[in-house]
């Protein structure tokens, strides 16, 4: 964990390390060389997902998937994906120590861009390999300073030749994953058994009013981009309580123009997103939102547009992962929770695909996306023995 942590690591002891950034193809490149060292057979698709393999004795099984991303946010922390993708490289250490051999055969994956912050949508290299993304169009994707995502790839020298997609069937996936919620450490809990994944949609509005001279223009002859966004933003705060106990929105992005002290706001976009377990709930919360926007345009006699950045169902894991997650977490004496994610993850993606589960990690006050973001060794070590349990359970013949 220490070591991947020097990639990209800030002054604040969390990491910056953007998808397709230089710090990302450093932690690429260490991963590769984890992988190579491990004598696991490495490859590199056309998305830039990095899949090591590990034979089995049966030839005919199907593999066991085990991994999450390597990516971070601008100032997050250093778990976040990176203790899923460890943790996939102690399942192949501890066999490779121990010369035990699997009958289904083990690859090991660390997806492109799981977190959507600089290029949209979130889960982008495991939604283009599980087909729900269009590869093309995700490559001409660009983030904020108009940099295109398929020159980065380009760049970084990621842009692989295996087709981005799955080469054969796949008995499972497993991902062990911070919980970047409160419960498990609430609770007292050692280590989170999840359930599911609650759906989610993400947006970006702008309202375009008139950049004017703050001082001699009247309060009412204005149209103040600023002022129709803000009263959205705080409806966006406001609509989650009306709908779904533990339906939530978030406005994470602003861009004002022209963000002169003394000039009203001519243009202003920002993004959002709302997620709650119940799919109808976050189509409900859209809508609102959009009816929020059109309402506060009208007031301010600004115009405005919106365009959708990404639309997730909600997902339920399958039995055969959280019975095998169950017994490891048993096996081991630790307390453990059933409980759903709030988070979007790859693992959203893969269960369309094949059986998939995930294991939480206890993290302190539920911070993530945070630089303070912190989950104990002890916690690491046991969600990791659970995790790697469980995927061990998962590749043994039926
Ligand atoms: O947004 C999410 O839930 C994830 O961190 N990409
Ligand atoms: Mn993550
Ligand atoms: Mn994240």
């Amino acid at each position: 964990m220490k070591e991947q942590a020097e990639f990209g690591a800030t002054e604040g002891g969390g990491l910056h390390r953007l998808a397709l950034s230089d710090e990302d193809l450093r932690v690429r490149e260490w991963f590769r060389e984890q992988m190579n060292e491990e004598g696991l057979a490495v490859r590199i698709d056309e998305f830039g997902n990095m899949f090591g393999r590990r034979e089995g004795t049966d030839p005919s099984a199907d593999p066991v998937l085990v991994g999450s991303h390597l990516d971070s946010q601008p100032y997050g922390g250093i778990y976040d994906g990176a203790l899923g993708v460890v943790a996939a490289l102690e399942l192949i250490r501890t066999l490779n120590d121990e010369g035990i051999e699997t009958a289904h055969p083990i690859e090991i994956v660390n997806w492109t861009n799981e977190e959507g912050s600089r290029f949209q949508p979130a889960m982008q290299g495991s939604g283009i390999w599980a087909g729900v993304y269009d590869l093309e169009e995700e490559y001409a994707k660009t983030d904020a300073d108009g940099v295109v995502l398929e020159d980065e790839l380009e760049r970084i020298g990621y842009k692989g030749t295996e087709p981005c997609e799955p080469r054969h069937d796949y008995e499972a996936y497993l991902e062990l994953h911070i919980e970047q919620g409160p419960y498990l450490e609430q609770g007292g809990y050692d280590v989170g058994i999840v359930t599911g994944i609650v759906g989610f949609t993400w947006g970006a509005i702008t309202f375009r009013g008139e950049a004017d001279h703050s001082g001699p223009t009247p309060m009412h002859h204005r149209n103040d981009a600023l002022v129709a966004a803000a009263d959205v933003i705080t409806g966006i705060r406001r609509i989650p309580g009306t709908l779904g106990e533990r339906t939530v929105g978030t406005v994470g992005y602003i861009e004002s123009q022209p963000n002169s002290i003394n000039i009203i706001p001519g243009e202003v976009t920002f993004t959002w997103g709302v997620r709650d377990r119940d799919a109808v709930i976050v189509e409900e919360a859209r809508e609102r939102v959009l009816a929020e926007a059109e309402a506060a345009a009208e007031r301010e006699g600004v115009e405005w547009e919106f365009e959708d950045r990404m639309s997730v169902d909600p997902v339920d894991f399958s039995d055969q992962c959280t019975d095998a997650i169950n017994r490891a977490a048993d096996a081991l004496e630790l307390d453990s929770l059933e409980l759903f994610g709030g988070a979007g993850h790859d693992a959203v993606h893969m269960t369309e695909l094949m059986d998939t589960g995930m294991v939480f990690a206890v993290s302190e006050d539920g911070k993530s996306h945070n630089e303070s973001e912190y989950t104990s060794w002890e916690d690491c070590y046991s969600a990791a023995a659970t995790a790697i349990n469980a995927a061990y359970e998962l590749t043994i013949e039926r």
